[in-house]
């Protein structure tokens, strides 16, 4: 096979990780990182965004010979790049619109859930765009609800479109919210109220090509800003990867209850699902249950799978964007990856910025220690801080409590002013194994 030039498309700490591994294979010819980040700048050319159009993007496309384009975050899938790019004969790592639509519009991965007998919370959808609609919703809840209850805006929020209320007023005041605040209004057009359900979270990542399908490997994320998964909701504060918690069993259900049916259902309604497919579970007592549907890699989740990993990253995208994937059996190393994010203070609030990073030479930088960039800038030849997640410090081990404590080992060894991370990452993933 000839070499492949490669367009990845983002510029967090997941894109930095996918930009190593591509960087690893034997098949990549040039691989260029738009934007980029200061991380990614020695594993190929970081050229400056084109625009928020893909056909902004062509005439980079054709300058640079792009054979395969991947797209690593959720915004431009839901937007429909995938298409726009496939529709001019380019090979693409990512779902079309219709299909990134599990992410893009809750109320849409709830019906077809309900459409498929997948497992997941009860739910209602109301619209919010006039008052009246706000009162139904209310209406619904006093009567209807128990607490706590889950209220969700509708499409892309960052993360932050997702409340769980204790009581009626917190109800009453989230609904005013979306209503509200400039940025929520969009994404709340209409809403979702869930129950609330409880119970351990797992991300189950699958690889889908549109016909055949494998299951990449599952991994723990630490939402929430304080120790023992307290606070506000941020992107994810620390992740491990696998989880010792899922054993043979727990994944043939997870596979038959959830997976197939979502990407037969998908197949059958027409838009068959090639990428990667990020599944938010919790695992209830009455069996694995659907959180959320994501059209992408996670992040940091991403930057501990791909660690896990023992086939070519570029040969399975590869493989997917011509789907091929059967050809492929996915092979994982068996080791255990943890990650910790190094957060600017004050985030998922506001905090400063353009604190100098030091220490980032010191961490060593032996084969199974990684320190992804995610929110850095270069400034006369020093690396500031760009914000509110930094740095992802990943290393592994042999049992999850190797992997933490190697991980932590480096991370001590990181300094820039304002500097926060979780002490607690991969805990909860020991307590499981041993209650
Ligand atoms: P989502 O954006 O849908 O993943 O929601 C963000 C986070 O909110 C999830 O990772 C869960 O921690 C929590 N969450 C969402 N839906 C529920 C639910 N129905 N019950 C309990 N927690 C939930
Ligand atoms: N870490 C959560 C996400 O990527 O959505």
């Amino acid at each position: 096979m000839s070499k492949l030039n490669v367009l990845l498309i983002g510029s967090g700490g997941r894109e930095h990780a996918i930009a190593t591994f591509l960087a690893r294979s034997p098949l990549l010819g040039t691989l260029t990182i738009s934007p980029g980040n200061p991380g990614t700048v020695s594993l190929g050319e970081n050229v400056q965004s084109p625009g928020n159009k893909p056909e902004l993007w062509m005439p980079l496309i054709k300058q640079r010979s792009v054979d395969l384009i991947v797209i690593g975050p959720e915004q431009p899938l839901v937007d429909g790049w995938a298409d726009y790019f496939r529709e001019q004969g380019l090979a693409v790592f990512g779902p079309s619109k219709e299909a990134a639509k599990l992410e893009g519009s809750k109320s849409f991965s709830k019906e077809f859930m309900s459409r498929h007998g997948i497992p997941t919370a009860a739910y209602q959808v109301f619209g919010t765009h006039n008052s009246g609609s706000e009162g139904e919703a209310i209406d619904w809840i006093r009567q209807n609800g128990h607490f706590p209850i889950v209220l969700k805006a509708d499409g892309l929020a960052a993360g932050k479109g997702v409340f769980i209320c204790q009581t009626l007023d917190e109800a009453a005041d989230t609904l005013h919210q979306y209503q509200q605040n400039q940025t929520l209004s969009k994404a709340a057009r209409q809403i979702v109220i869930e129950e609330f359900m409880e119970g351990e979270e797992l991300s189950v990542f699958v690889l889908s090509d549109g016909s055949s399908w494998q299951i990449l490997q599952h991994a723990q994320d630490h939402k929430k800003i304080g120790e023992g998964d307290t606070g506000l909701n941020t992107g994810g504060m620390g992740a491990y990867a696998p989880v010792p918690l899922v054993n043979q069993e727990l994944l043939e259900i997870i596979e038959n209850e959830i997976i197939r049916p979502t990407l037969d259902g998908m197949r059958a309604e027409g838009h068959p699902y090639s990428g990667v497919l990020y599944i938010g579970l919790m695992l209830t007592n009455q069996g694995p249950k659907v959180v959320e549907y994501n059209c992408r890699f996670g992040d940091p989740e991403c930057q501990v799978i791909l660690p896990t990993l023992e086939n070519d990253l570029l040969e399975l995208m590869w493989a997917v964007s011509q789907e091929n994937l059967h050809q492929y059996t996915i092979q994982t190393s068996g080791k255990i990856y943890t990650c910790v994010v190094l957060a600017s203070k004050g985030y998922p609030g506001p905090y400063e910025t353009g604190f100098e990073i030091t220490g980032l030479d010191l961490a060593s930088n032996d084969e199974d220690t990684y320190i992804f960039h995610a929110g850095t800038k270069e400034q006369s030849g020093r690396v500031i801080t760009n914000g509110g997640r930094v740095l992802n410090v990943i290393s592994a081990g042999n049992t999850l409590q190797e992997s933490i404590s190697n991980t932590y080992k480096i991370v001590d060894q990181i300094h820039f002013e304002n500097e926060y991370h979780r002490s607690d990452i991969g805990r909860k993933g020991i307590r499981s194994i041993k209650p």
